[in-house]
C-alpha cells in the first residue's frame, strides 16, 4: 500500500482510491479497538483528528495537492469526507460504519462509557422565596392555587370592587390586549396587575371554607428602578369560613413573618385601603437589619412595610355569590393578603437592586445554590 504521507506514489483511479481509503478505515478501526480506556481513546483521537499532525489533516492536504484533475479531487473529497465522518462518529461513541450498526440499523451505544456529568443547577432566588412562603402556609393547612396571567377586566378589577373609572385603577395601570373595543369592558383582556383575581376564581369554583395561597407573576406600568420592575411576583392568600376575624388575620400573618424572618420579628398593622378588603391594613415588620433601633434600611424608623391585607369586603362576597350562593356575607367572613416576592427576597438575602433577579448573571445566581 502506498504511504499517504508520501502522496507522490498515489494512483488516483477510483479502484485504488477505494482500496486506499478502505485501508485507512481499517487502520483506524484497529487503533480504536486497541484503545481500552479514555487515555487510549484520546491518543487515537489525536493521532487521527489532530489539527496539524493528525492523519486526516495530512491525508487531506497531501491527497488534494496531488490530485491531477478536478474529477480526481472530487473523488478524493467524497472518500475523505466519508472517512472523516466515520472517524468522528466512532470517536463520539456513535456508530456510522456498517460494522457498528445493529441489525435494526440503530446506532450502537457503548453503555460502558462514563456518562456526561452535568453541574447541578440552583433554584432561582425568587422561586426559592416563593416556595418558602408557600410552605409556611401549607403547614397551616392552606392549599395552592394558580390562575391566568392574561386576565379579564372583570376578575382583575370589577369583581374585586374596582368599578369602571374608579380611581383605584390608576395605581394598577397595565398592558391591555389590543383590538377589543367591541367587547364589553368586563370581558376585555389585560395582563393581571395582582394575584387577587385568583381569589374570585377560587370562590366561584368552591364554596367555603377556603384556605388558599396563590403564587404568581403580575404586571404593572411601573418604570424599572432599584426597587420596581414592570413584571414582578406576588403570593396571595385567602381564608374564608364562619367566624373568621381580624385577629385570625393578625395571628396568621404574625406567625408567617416569624417563620420567614425569625421568631424575634414583630409585626404591626396600619390602616390602609384596598377596594376589595374592609378594613384594610399594611403590615410592617420590625427591621430585620437593626432589630428595630433604626438604620439606613428602615429609614431610621425601625419598621419595614411588607404587605397588604384586610377582611374580605362584603361587595366581593356578593360577586362570588352570583356563582356560589354560600358566599353570604351575613354567614361567613374572611381575610386576604398579598405580598411582593421580590421585596421579601431582597430583604431576606440583602439584595439592593431588583434588576439582579432578572439579569441572568450566573455569578449572582450561584450564591443561592
Ligand atoms: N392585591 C393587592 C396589591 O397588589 C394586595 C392585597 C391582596 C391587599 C389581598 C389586600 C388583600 O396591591
Amino acid at each position: 500500500m502506498s504511504d499517504p504521507e508520501k502522496p507522490a506514489t498515489i494512483d488516483f483511479s477510483p479502484a485504488s482510491l477505494d482500496r486506499l481509503f478502505q485501508a485507512h478505515r481499517s487502520e483506524f478501526d484497529r487503533d480504536l479497538a486497541d484503545a481500552h480506556n479514555d487515555t487510549g481513546r484520546e491518543a487515537v483521537r489525536i493521532k487521527w483528528l489532530g489539527r496539524k499532525q493528525g492523519k486526516l489533516a495530512l491525508y487531506s492536504s497531501g491527497y488534494m495537492q496531488q490530485a491531477p484533475s478536478p474529477d480526481a479531487k472530487k473523488e478524493v473529497g467524497r472518500r475523505f469526507n466519508e472517512l472523516k465522518q466515520h472517524v468522528e462518529s466512532r470517536l463520539e461513541g456513535l456508530a456510522s460504519g456498517s460494522q457498528s450498526e445493529t441489525a435494526a440499523g440503530e446506532a450502537a451505544i457503548d453503555v460502558t462509557l462514563p456518562g456526561m456529568r452535568r453541574r447541578p443547577g440552583a433554584e432561582h432566588p425568587l422561586i426559592k422565596t416563593m416556595h418558602e412562603i408557600v410552605a409556611v402556609f401549607e403547614a397551616m393547612g392552606y392549599s395552592i392555587g394558580v390562575g391566568p396571567e392574561v386576565e379579564t377586566d372583570y376578575y382583575n378589577f370589577e369583581s374585586l370592587n374596582f368599578p369602571p373609572n374608579h380611581p383605584a385603577r390608576d395605581t394598577q395601570d397595565t398592558l391591555l390586549i389590543a383590538g377589543q373595543e367591541a367587547k364589553p369592558l368586563r370581558e376585555r383582556l389585560l395582563m393581571r396587575t395582582h394575584t387577587s383575581p385568583v381569589q374570585m376564581r377560587t370562590m366561584e369554583r368552591q364554596p367555603p371554607p377556603v384556605r388558599i395561597v396563590i403564587p404568581g407573576k403580575v404586571h404593572r406600568n411601573d418604570a424599572a428602578d432599584a426597587t420596581h420592575s414592570p413584571i414582578f411576583h406576588q403570593v396571595e392568600g385567602l381564608c374564608v369560613d364562619e367566624n373568621i376575624t381580624f385577629s385570625d388575620l393578625k395571628g396568621t400573618l404574625d406567625h408567617a413573618m416569624k417563620a420567614l424572618f425569625g421568631s424575634a420579628v414583630k409585626t404591626r398593622f396600619f390602616p390602609s385601603f384596598f377596594p376589595f378588603t374592609e378594613p384594610s391594613a399594611d403590615v410592617q415588620i420590625s427591621c430585620i437589619f437593626c432589630g428595630g433601633s433604626g438604620c439606613r434600611k428602615c429609614k431610621q424608623s425601625g419598621w419595614i412595610e411588607l404587605l397588604g391585607c384586610g377582611m374580605v369586603d362584603p361587595a366581593v362576597f356578593a360577586f362570588a355569590a352570583q356563582k356560589q350562593p354560600a358566599y353570604d356575607a351575613g354567614k361567613i367572613s374572611g381575610f386576604a393578603f398579598g405580598m411582593g416576592v421580590e421585596r421579601l427576597a431582597m430583604m431576606k438575602y440583602g439584595v439592593s437592586d431588583i434588576g439582579q433577579f432578572y439579569s441572568g448573571d450566573v455569578r449572582f445566581l450561584e450564591q443561592f445554590g
